[in-house]
């Protein structure tokens, strides 16, 4: 365990970031190189504050970060800014919240990779913490964007101050915020957690602090574009204060609870993209046996594997021949692969054993109804967080968790008066880069463009093969 050390002035600061920038310029060896020397330390006074070495937000500004870069939320959270703080008002886990380190390229991390991630809040924990990888040109109009994240549980790296608490055991079950729970009720409000309108009252909740080693973040360092916020399973809200990069941690004290950094789970690996040079890859999820002939046709007079995500509920269902249609596929050398047991967001369940049921039951399905194994997963919706991941990684060795960087938008567009965007959307995820598609057979308008699709791919030079393949996967069959 490393001492506990902080500088002793602000100049002295200075002058160790700048050498910790030149080196980082340099040649990179010393694991410790950030840690100044003896004579420089002071012991830390009790509740002193780790020293930063790089403040990304302190919410100065509604719209960018201290960095001077975008900050703000995706799908519809609602937030309300104040000077100082933003607070997030979840209702579902894609939604999320992100603060830049760089707007149009990518940010190196390698200076810092040994320091910490320290986020101070108000709220709830639970959440997923992610540092997120930009696209291989560094360029926000290539798919994917943002690139590949790993994601951290937040509850697991809380430092939990006070007397009374029961410790870091990591279970995510805070008990202590004046927040109340709502019960479906609309939420938005001014309330701050049982505060009055403005938020002067003299009994401001308080802080909130998690710190996560950066090497925990298992993402290509030189390539990261923000921190980000998501995956939330409860309807609590989140006011976040301050997001900084800092080189040590407090020290074990009865104060926090002899607070630990916890060991590293692994998380599953998230794909969006095929490898292979000039391959492509469709994943079709889910389907309707009203088509599953007609998509079969299409796959057989075209001449190309695809991926397909099964619901386990829907292979059992017997009223539907799916699983024939699944065994036929299977048959002709289709991939099939898992696509969870009821198809739930899984980061929304609020129990890690209804993670757990939904893939076992997935698994046990695939195994009974189709006779097959796969360490593919597709989750619903393309909901991805911290605890699902940690489960997937769990229970399927060398899991690929499988989202996508084409979307056909068919869940858009299928049934609206304009399904022919199903086309536009298409084209354009793969004039930008995109390889790996996601569509469901759900509905004439889509499984109607499928030949037009495949075409499209084929006319612009790819190869078209099944995920395992597209992912030169060593145990995937060779290609036709
Ligand atoms: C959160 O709110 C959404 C939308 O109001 C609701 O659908 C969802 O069930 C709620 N989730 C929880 C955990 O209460
Ligand atoms: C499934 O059932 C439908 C209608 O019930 C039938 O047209 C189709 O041929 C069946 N498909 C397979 C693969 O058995
Ligand atoms: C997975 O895909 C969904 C749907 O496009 C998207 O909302 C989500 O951000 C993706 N997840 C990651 C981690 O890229
Ligand atoms: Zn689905």
């Amino acid at each position: 365990m490393k001492s506990h050390i902080l500088l002793s002035s602000p100049v002295l600061f200075l002058a160790f970031f700048l050498q910790a920038m030149s080196l980082a310029h340099g040649h990179y060896s010393d694991q410790h190189w950030y840690e100044p020397r003896e004579q420089h330390v002071l012991s830390a006074p009790e509740n002193a504050r780790p020293m930063p070495s790089l403040i990304i937000d302190t919410f100065q500004n509604p719209t960018h970060n201290d960095l001077g870069f975008w900050h703000g939320a995706g799908e519809d959270l609602a937030m309300q800014y104040q000077p100082g703080s933003m607070q997030l008002f979840p209702t579902d886990p894609d939604q999320n919240y992100h603060t830049q380190f760089e707007t149009n390229g990518c940010f190196s991390m390698i200076p810092w990779r040994n320091q910490f991630l320290h986020v101070e809040f108000v709220g709830t924990d639970q959440f997923t913490v992610s540092l997120n990888e930009h696209n291989e040109d560094c360029y926000p109009h290539r798919a994917p964007f943002p690139g590949v994240p790993d994601s951290i549980e937040a509850s697991r790296y809380m430092m939990k101050m006070g007397h009374g608490s029961t410790g870091h055991d990591g279970d995510g079950h805070e008990h202590d915020e004046p927040i109340r729970e709502e019960h479906g009720k609309k939420q938005i409000s001014k309330d701050n957690g049982g505060g009055d309108e403005d938020d002067q009252t003299p009994a401001a909740p308080p802080k909130k602090e998690l710190f996560i080693p950066l090497s925990h973040f298992l993402i290509n360092q030189n390539r990261v574009v923000s921190v980000s916020f998501s995956g939330f399973y409860t309807n609590r809200s989140i006011t976040l204060h301050r997001v900084e990069i800092v080189s040590s941690v407090p020290p074990p004290r009865k104060e926090n609870n002899y607070f630990k950094i916890p060991e590293k789970l692994p998380t599953g690996e998230l794909i969006l993209r095929c490898t292979r040079p000039k391959s492509f890859a469709f994943g079709i999820d889910d389907g309707s046996p009203r088509f599953a002939q007609e998509v079969m046709r299409i796959l057989d007079e075209e001449n190309v594997r695809v991926t397909f995500f099964a619901v386990g509920a829907g292979l059992r269902d017997t009223t539907t021949n799916l699983t024939r249609f699944y065994r036929e596929m299977l048959k002709k050398g289709h991939q099939v692969a898992l696509h969870s047991n009821t198809h739930p967001k899984m980061e929304a369940l609020p129990t890690i054993d209804k993670i757990d049921n939904e893939i076992i039951q997935a698994q046990r399905t695939l195994k009974e109804q189709l006779g097959i194994e796969s360490s593919y997963f597709r989750p619903p919706f393309g909901t991805v967080g911290a605890r699902m991941r940690q489960q997937i990684a769990k229970y399927i060795p060398n899991a690929y968790i499988v989202n996508w960087s084409v979307d056909v938008e068919d869940w858009l567009w299928a049934d609206s008066s304009t399904p022919e965007k199903q086309l536009d959307a298409f084209y354009r995820s793969v004039a930008r880069g995109g390889n790996l598609a996601v569509m469901h057979f759900l509905n004439p308008t889509t499984v109607g463009y499928l030949r037009q699709f495949i075409r499209h791919v084929k006319g612009s030079g790819f190869k078209i093969m099944r995920i395992d393949q597209c992912m030169e996967d060593p145990d995937s069959p060779p290609l036709s």
